[in-house]
């Protein structure tokens, strides 16, 4: 099997421009990074730990994010807080299976990273390429 790190890790082209928000995304997938391992190693309070700090940052760096929307007046940002809260049932929906002792290492390279590798991909592209244009007028 390939190492976590090379399965989960940040690269060039999720770069969305914006300093802060990128420095986010980094750290978030350092986060989910730090979450495999600890299943691989089936560290079981260090798994809720985790989870706990992942939900922590979710909330911090959504409203970064929600901050900018609200500035700027983003047009689309119903449907980006909509996504955000989807995100957050991901992140509830990991908790529970970690409850039960069934989180996989697979759960978080599947589901979480391409949903969350998927939203920076779109709609934080789509933000960041907003504010880019309001910001360096
Ligand atoms: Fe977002
Ligand atoms: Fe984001």
């Amino acid at each position: 099997m390939k190492n976590i790190k090379d399965l989960i890790r940040w690269t060039p082209d999720l770069s969305v421009g914006i300093g802060d928000i990128d420095t986010q995304h980094r750290e978030f997938i350092s986060i989910l990074q730090k979450l495999a391992e600890n299943i691989g190693k089936n560290e079981n309070q260090r798994i809720e730990d985790t989870i706990d700090f992942l939900e922590k940052y979710a909330e911090v760096h959504f409203n970064l994010e929600q901050m900018y929307m609200t500035v700027f007046s983003y047009p689309d940002s119903i449907e980006h807080i909509n996504a955000h809260k989807e995100f957050k049932k991901e992140i509830t929906n990991l908790r529970k299976k970690a409850d039960k002792k069934q989180l996989k290492i697979e759960d978080v390279n599947k589901k979480l990273k391409s949903y969350f590798f998927g939203h920076i991909k779109t709609i934080d592209m789509e933000l960041a390429s907003f504010l880019i244009k309001k910001i360096k007028i």
